[in-house]
């Protein structure tokens, strides 16, 4: 690829080898003793090809973003990519292209999660959608069985969650890799976002795409990306034929945001697609194994396993303390993270108890949301990543054992 990193070393600069040279590659494993949430997630050929961008004098979005979308697409098995900036940026994208089109209207009721990141929420809203929230299935921590409205599916750390539902739009921000059957999600709705946030199975940094195999959806996805206008999207030509009014260097079909990646997020990209399969793995061993291991301490707290025709993309690891825990959700962690093992609640725990809800526009919950509760009170994660092994399980299963012991 011209500007790549292969391009330089033909010219006599070899990136890749001063990438090596000069990185810390021990950032990339965790620390002896150490439950990180996140590792160092690229090496020294995202490092190589994101100078080879630099050098190359290309910053916005241009050849790499585009090769990176046709990887991703591939790698999903959906036939098209658009990316972004984020993760909440491709659910703004995929659900204001959706209301562009006409698929949903202004006012429409979307089931979201309880259980799930803020801006799976909010993002609905800021569609002009009304989301509602909907408990999540005390197996899973997912949204689970039928429903007859549209459904954001949050595949939550990794979890799949298997609805049917009019719509299905899915929420894979955390759960590249993870499967239905043989279906990996992003391709399994119609439509789904991605987050290539540092801590995730792929990163670009900051970064996220929508998938889809709906061609004209795709069209509507790169128009909402970049200001409402025409460039990049596969019917520009027909368009701008049909509106020769206009110069068609400014032509603007849809409202629209900036929510496009920079050129460095498509260079990181390339080089951790082909990897991806290896981490899912890593991380689908390390889930099952911890599971087991967890469980067979007979601690008050429970774990999430695999759900049965599900791969499992191991995120981030969830526990919930039973409600007679003599330990609550604070010491615990305070405990865990006295012995190196860092934590976090699970997301934003019941959204509709976190003070931002009420801003909401149009949101509202229906039912009770006794699993979101608990996990708002009593859940947590420690971190999960294709560069742990039995050594971080170890070190969990200790702290875990000591931490209800004191
Ligand atoms: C389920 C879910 N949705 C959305 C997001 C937002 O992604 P980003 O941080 O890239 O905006 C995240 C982030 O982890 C997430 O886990």
């Amino acid at each position: 690829m011209k500007g790549g990193v292969q391009d330089f070393a033909a010219r006599g600069l070899d990136l890749r080898a001063l990438a090596e040279q000069w990185m810390d590659l021990s950032e990339m494993v965790p620390g002896p003793g150490t439950l990180p949430l996140a590792v160092q997630p690229y090496g020294p050929e995202e490092v190589a090809e994101a100078i080879a961008t630099l050098l190359d004098g290309r910053l916005t979005m241009g050849p790499k973003v585009a090769t990176f979308e046709r990887l991703w697409a591939a790698e999903v098995g959906a036939e098209h990519c658009v990316m972004v900036n984020s993760g909440s940026s491709a659910l703004l994208v995929m659900l204001n292209a959706l209301v562009a089109l006409g698929r949903l209207r202004p006012g429409d009721e979307v089931i979201v999660p309880a259980v799930t990141w803020s801006t799976s929420l909010f993002s609905v809203a800021q569609a002009g959608l009304r989301p509602v929230l909907v408990d999540v299935h005390p197996d899973s921590l997912c949204l689970e069985g039928s429903f007859d409205r549209p459904v954001l599916a949050v595949h939550l750390l990794g979890q799949p969650a298997r609805v049917q539902a009019p719509l299905v739009l899915e929420d894979a921000c955390g759960a590249h890799g993870a499967r239905i059957g043989e279906q990996p999600v992003g391709s399994i709705g119609s439509a789904a976002a991605f987050s290539f946030f540092f801590s995730h199975h792929l990163t670009t940094g900051e970064g996220g795409a929508i998938t889809c195999s709906d061609a004209e959806l795709a069209d509507a996805c790169r128009s909402v990306r970049a200001h409402g206008w025409t460039r990049e999207r596969s019917d520009r030509a027909a368009q701008e034929a049909s509106h020769a009014e206009i110069d068609p260097r400014f032509l603007f079909v849809t409202s629209g945001f900036n929510l496009r990646p920079t050129e460095l997020a498509g260079a990181f990209g390339i080089h951790q697609v082909p990897r991806l399969r290896a981490f899912v793995q890593q991380r689908n061993d390390n889930h099952l194994d911890w599971c087991a291991a967890v469980a067979d301490l007979g601690l008050p707290l429970r774990v999430f396993p695999q759900r049965p025709g599900t791969t499992h993309s191991g995120f981030a690891f969830p526990m919930l303390l039973d409600a007679d825990s003599p330990l609550d959700r604070a010491e615990l962690c305070r405990r865990l993270e006295a012995r190196g093992v860092q934590t976090r609640p699970i997301s934003g725990s019941n959204l509709a108890r976190q003070p931002a809800f009420a801003a909401v526009p149009g949101a509202r919950v229906e039912g009770p949301l006794p699993v979101a509760d608990a996990v708002h009170t009593r859940g947590l994660f420690v971190g999960q990543s294709h560069a742990f092994g039995p050594a971080q399980r170890d070190l969990l299963v200790d702290a875990l054992r000591s931490a209800f012991l004191c």
